[in-house]
Parts: C-alpha cells; structure tokens; sequence
C-alpha cells in the first residue's frame, strides 16, 4: 500500500504513522523528520533548511522532490510506504506522480483550535523523534524519551510565530491537495480530533481492514 498522509501541522499525521507502519508493515517517510535529522548532524542539508524550517516556511520544491524521489529507491519500500508531509504542493504532488503511484490519501480533518493545543504542548524525543504531548501523553520521566533514553525536547518551529505561519503556509500551499486527490478518487477523510486509540480505529474502518 503506497499511501499519503495529508493533513495540517500538528494534525496527528506522524503519530498514526507511528502506528500504521506496524499495522501495514510498511515503513513511515516523514519529510519534517529527514530535515530534522539532517540539521541535527549538521550536514549541507541541514543547515539549508534548518532557518526556512525555524520560520514555518516550506523548504524548495526541487530539494524536497529530490530527497523524497531519493528515498523511495531504497529496497524497505518494495511493500509500500506512509509519506507523512509529503507532497505538500501541486508540484510535489505532480512530480511524485511521475515517479510512484499512489493507492489512497488520508486526509486528517481538525480544526485550527485542535491543531494549536497539539502543537503548543508536543515534545518530541531527539534521537528516535518520538511525539509525545505535555499533557496528552507525556513521557513517564520528565525529559527523557522511554523507547530509547534520549532527550525529550520542544521543536524550533513549535514556537507561537511558527505555528502561525505553518498553519498559513498550509492553507496556501497544501490545502489544495485536498481536491487534487479528491478528483482523483484517492482521498480517505478522518475526523482526526479524537484521541489517538480511536483514531486507529477509524483508520483501519476507512481502509477496510
Ligand atoms: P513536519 O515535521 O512535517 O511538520 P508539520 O506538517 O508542521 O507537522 P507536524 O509534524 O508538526 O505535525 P503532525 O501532524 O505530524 O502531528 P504530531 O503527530 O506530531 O515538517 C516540518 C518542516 O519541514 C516544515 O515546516 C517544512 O519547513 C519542512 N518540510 C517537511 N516536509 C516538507 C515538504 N513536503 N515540502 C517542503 N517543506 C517540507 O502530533 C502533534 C502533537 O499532538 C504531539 O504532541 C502528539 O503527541 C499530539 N497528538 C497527536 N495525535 C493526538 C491525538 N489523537 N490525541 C491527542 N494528542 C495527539
Ligand atoms: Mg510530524
Ligand atoms: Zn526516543
């Protein structure tokens, strides 16, 4: 199954990932967490993208297809993949076409109010970038992710101004996927505003499993 997860910042996108790649057994390709290892180790990559991503502004088109179109040559993917935050405009959407197909698109549907407690309370583990929530679902000890002891930090782009941005930059540039798959026949949509246990549910319901 070659699948998209589409949706807002903060929408849940990486965390269903977390859980469908076990369901499917395919793996999860999250774009945000290839930049985020990528400016981590300080490579040329990451200190390219490390300010646009600061900012909640889209990295290029051309490096994002490049890295994606990269990726899915790798032997894990024969089965399929979760693309999480990826495409995230029309071009990287046509460009993709060009190089994969696609079988479905879940498009997670939360307002903006649900996107902003998300966001303004997710902690995330440095090492295996796990997400975890200040209140929703905090790690057993404070500071320290429990699948693999690293630290448990608040990403640079979930600082208020970012949010702000990321959520315009998705109205904008992303939103419009939403028709484009819908056209095309491929588009699943979720109420992704329950908790995450129910949200699995409704995962597997839309797929058929
Ligand atoms: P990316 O990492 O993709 O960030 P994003 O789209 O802003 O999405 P998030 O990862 O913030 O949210 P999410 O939907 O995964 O939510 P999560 O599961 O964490 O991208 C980062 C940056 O990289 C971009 O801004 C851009 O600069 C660049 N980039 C990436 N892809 C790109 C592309 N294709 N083109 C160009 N640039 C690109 O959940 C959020 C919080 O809520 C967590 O704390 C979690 O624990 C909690 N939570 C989740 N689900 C639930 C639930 N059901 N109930 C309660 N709490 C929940
Ligand atoms: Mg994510
Ligand atoms: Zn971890």
């Amino acid at each position: 199954m070659k699948m998209i997860f589409l949706g807002p910042p903060g929408a849940g996108k990486g965390t269903l990932a977390d859980r469908a790649k076990d369901i499917l057994g395919i793996p999860q390709i999250s774009t945000g967490g290839i930049f985020r290892a990528a400016v981590a180790a300080g490579s040329p990559l990451g200190l390219k993208v490390k300010s646009i991503m600061d900012a909640g502004k889209l990295v290029d088109d051309e490096t994002t297809i490049e890295l994606v179109k990269e990726r899915l040559t790798q032997d894990d993917v024969k089965k399929g993949y979760i693309l999480d935050g990826f495409p995230r405009t029309i071009p990287q959407a046509e460009a993709l076409a060009g190089f994969s197909t696609v079988d479905k698109v879940i498009n997670f549907d939360i307002p903006d109010s649900g996107v902003l407690v998300r966001l303004g309370g997710r902690r995330v583990c440095r090492m295996c970038g796990f997400n975890f929530h200040a209140v929703f679902n905090p790690p057993p000890q404070e500071g320290v992710c429990d699948k693999c002891g690293g630290e448990v930090y608040i990403r640079d782009d979930d600082q208020p101004e970012a949010i702000q941005k990321r959520l315009e930059v998705y109205r904008a540039q992303t939103e419009p996927l939403i028709n484009y798959y819908r056209e095309k026949n491929l588009l699943l949509d979720i109420d992704a505003s329950p908790m995450i246990e129910e949200i699995v549910v409704s995962f597997k319901k839309v797929l058929g499993l």
